[in-house]
């Protein structure tokens, strides 16, 4: 814990950098806050960002980078095949997780994509420790399907479980019974875990997770999608990894496992993913597919930029100074609106502060979309848009009935080094007023429904005039121009 740095008088986390690039935002009055979320179907996805003032959808892709890696990225070799840049890039990826053979990819679905087609057959079954959507939607449609042994406290919103990624062993065990070995193509574990809140994995529970796959010879696959705030969460939270560099632990989970992937949106703090394997047989399956679908295989359809930044950001993944950040500031995020009472995912997890919708705005049918309409009402009140994480980011039941998601929440995504403390305090104040108001909250109807990850792209509409209601009482109470 030494290496932590917090204000000493005040237990406000202290920030390990300085900002010397910065970005001009708009607030747009409340009237034209309600106009644009109207033309946006009031899904956040379809805001311009033009029209928000904070950008918490995501942290994928929009951390801020450092200098080094805007440095880095000046001496890129382009070039299709062979360029220098791959290698450089290869070399770092094959250090953090200490495994032999990198296959570069687009983003982290790419890879999805890849292992699935590599991997999975019809009528598989898939164990995981919760489903992220594209990973689903991938195994899906090679025929596959996905079943989640989670420990039953992961969806247990107040908690005081470290680790409500972890999967739960006797599950996993009556998984493999049941389903049979031979329809399991492999076992995967998100570390940290998205949709539960960002929630981490301990390395304790990798190592079981790995023993059990072992014994039965089953692989056993990482997402390291969000392994930053994970490995933060595995040093301060798991004695275990007490006396562990962040770059030992990353290695030591890495070694639990077969096949690693990652979108390096999130991990590298640039723009990219890759696939990581010791196997040369499994290697050699799917790099064929990367001409096929990303680009050649020294570039896998990144640029050589985003591959220079991804290789310092790989480095600074390691340093706790740089990942201490996020946690810290969803920390502090989290006790400002515990204070005002407000319904929160905890502990704090990785990647943004999680608001449990199905209490803050628990008078709404189910059936119309809490959490896109809390999500909505957010961005009508402070121009902020943080992303829907619950029923209308599953898919509708065979029948055409709603899958009502087991988490009903808000993510307020914190992207790292991007917001100060005084932004977070002005959220957290929209969000007190809001919370105050949320009877005036009303459900959402979709108006265009795609088939296939509707989140995305869908459009909705309010079952009502609530909008017009909150705007008029927003106005009462602070002004027109707000
Ligand atoms: N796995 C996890 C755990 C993720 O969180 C994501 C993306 C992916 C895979 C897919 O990676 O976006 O590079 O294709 N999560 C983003 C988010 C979209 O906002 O949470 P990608």
């Amino acid at each position: 814990m030494s290496n932590i740095k917090f204000y000493k008088e005040s237990n406000l986390p202290l920030e390990m950098h300085k900002v010397r690039i910065v970005q001009k935002l708009n607030l747009l009055p409340i009237d034209q806050r309600l106009k644009a979320i109207s033309e946006a179907g009031n899904n956040t996805f379809l805001l311009r960002n033009s029209d928000v003032y904070l950008d918490m959808l995501t942290d994928s892709g929009t951390n801020a980078m450092s200098d080094r890696q805007l440095g880095a990225m000046m001496i890129a070799d382009d070039s299709y095949a062979g360029s220098a840049t791959f290698y450089r890039l290869e070399e770092k990826v094959q250090k953090f997780f200490g495994k032999k053979y990198f296959i570069p990819a687009h983003q982290g679905r790419a890879c999805e994509h890849i292992l699935a087609k590599t991997l999975v057959s019809p009528g598989d079954v898939v164990p995981m420790n919760y489903h992220f959507t594209t990973t689903k939607t991938h195994i899906s449609l090679c025929g596959g399907s996905v079943v989640e042994i989670f420990k039953d406290e992961a969806i247990e919103l107040v908690s005081n479980n470290p680790f409500k990624g972890d999967i739960d062993l006797n599950k996993l065990q009556q998984t493999i019974k049941e389903v049979g070995v031979e329809h399991i193509p492999f076992v995967r574990i998100e570390m940290g875990t998205n949709l539960i809140g960002g929630q981490p994995v301990s390395l304790q529970n990798v190592k079981d997770v790995s023993k059990i796959c072992k014994e039965h010879n089953i692989l056993l696959m990482i997402d390291a999608s969000l392994i930053t705030d994970n490995l933060y969460f595995n040093k301060v939270r798991e004695p275990l990894c007490q006396d562990m560099s962040i770059a030992e632990i990353a290695l030591e989970i890495s070694k639990c496992a077969d096949i690693i992937y990652f979108s390096a949106r999130k991990l590298g703090s640039a723009k990219g993913g890759g696939i990581v394997v010791d196997d040369v047989a499994l290697y050699d399956k799917m790099k064929v597919l990367v001409p096929i679908y990303e680009g050649f295989l020294t570039y896998g359809g990144m640029s050589t930029r985003e591959m220079e930044a991804t290789a310092i950001g790989l480095e600074e993944a390691t340093d706790m100074d740089m990942i201490s950040h996020g946690p810290e500031f969803i920390a502090e995020f989290a006790r400002l609106l515990t204070s005002y009472n407000i319904p929160i995912v905890t502990p704090p997890g990785g990647l943004g502060l999680h608001i449990n919708a199905r209490e803050f705005v628990g008078h709404i049918k189910e059936e119309e979309y809490q959490s896109a309409a809390l999500v909505a009402a957010i961005y009508i009140v402070s121009g902020a848009r943080g992303m829907e994480r619950g029923t209308l980011s599953e898919e509708r039941n065979p029948d055409g009935s709603e899958h009502i998601a087991s988490c009903e929440l808000v993510r307020l995504a914190l992207p790292r080094r991007v917001f100060t403390l005084s932004q977070i305090r002005y959220i957290a104040d929209r969000l007190a007023w809001l919370y105050d108001n949320r009877e005036l909250i009303g459900g959402l109807r979709f108006v265009e429904e795609p088939d296939v990850m509707r989140f995305f792209i869908g459009r909705l509409e309010p079952t009502s005039n609530w909008q017009e209601k909150l705007v008029a009482k927003f106005k009462e109470d602070f002004g027109e121009s707000l």
